[in-house]
């Protein structure tokens, strides 16, 4: 017999007039290797048909799943019930757009993320389509995929203390996509380009450095590493701008 457990749901429904922010209780006896998308599917399934919250992948590759579960942003997917207290308080994720109950837009806010720091190779060669792929060390390789296993869940945003108080704030995710770009011997931006897109304190200079970012990021990316890197390449930028070095 497993332990009983007790679930207090944020609900609200944007759409709905209505409706007003509160929390609903469920109780849901715990099954074996339950995890909080068994969970939530079988109270939608079997107490409330209404509830909404977002599942893709079930596997931790998506990032759809993400909401504060007991205070801390992390992908309801991965996250046992057994691994967690019997009573167990679910929240949308801040910053991001509420949908309703736990589902919000995240997608509206990475695109334009994304956007904001050019986040794709800049190149001046056109693409040629016979061409032969362009080789590039394979250690090298591996250093850029490691950064690009970020599943754009935004637990990092959500966690981030000038995120949530600015919205201007580019967050963990932002400068770790520049962090990638920086590293591709393809992308052709100069130092100072980089700068004028994240040597600001949207960017890097806003960044409070208290790292509750890689403290919550669920792909375990090195996010401590990568804004220690860009802060002090930002900083040799801003002083070689200051004294006209080139
Ligand atoms: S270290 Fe910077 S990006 Fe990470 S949570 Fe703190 S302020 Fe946000
Ligand atoms: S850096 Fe980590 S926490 Fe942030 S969006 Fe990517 S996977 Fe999620
Ligand atoms: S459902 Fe895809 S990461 Fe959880």
């Amino acid at each position: 017999m497993g332990r009983k457990l007790k679930f207090n749901i944020f609900r609200y429904n944007p759409q709905d007039p209505d409706s007003v922010p509160h929390t609903d209780t469920f109780q849901l006896e715990e099954t074996e290797s339950m995890t909080l998308f068994i969970a939530l599917t079988q109270i939608r399934e079997e107490q409330d048909p209404s509830l909404q919250f977002d599942f893709c992948c079930r596997a931790g590759i998506c990032g759809a799943c993400a909401m504060i579960i007991n205070g801390r942003p992390n992908l309801a997917c991965k996250t046992l019930t057994d691994d967690l207290p019997a009573e167990i308080t679910l929240m949308p994720l801040p910053i991001f757009k509420l949908i309703g109950d736990l589902s919000v837009d995240t997608g509206t806010w990475f695109r334009e993320m994304n956007e904001n720091v050019e986040s794709w190779v800049h190149t001046s060669k056109t693409f040629d389509l016979e061409a032969e792929e362009e080789r590039m060390d394979n250690s090298l390789a591996e250093e850029i995929y490691e950064l690009e296993r970020c599943v754009e869940c935004g637990c990092c945003v959500a966690a981030c203390g000038t995120a949530n108080m600015r919205e201007d704030f580019v967050g963990a995710v932002a400068m770790n996509r520049i962090a990638r770009f920086m590293m591709d011997p393809r992308d052709q931006r100069t130092g100072s380009e980089y700068f004028e897109v994240i040597g600001t304190d949207e960017g890097i200079f806003g960044c409070m450095g208290l790292l509750g970012c890689e403290d919550v990021c669920p792909k375990q990316l090195p996010l401590q590493d990568q804004l220690g890197i860009l802060r002090l390449k930002m900083g040799w930028s801003a002083i070689k701008h200051l004294f006209r070095i080139k």
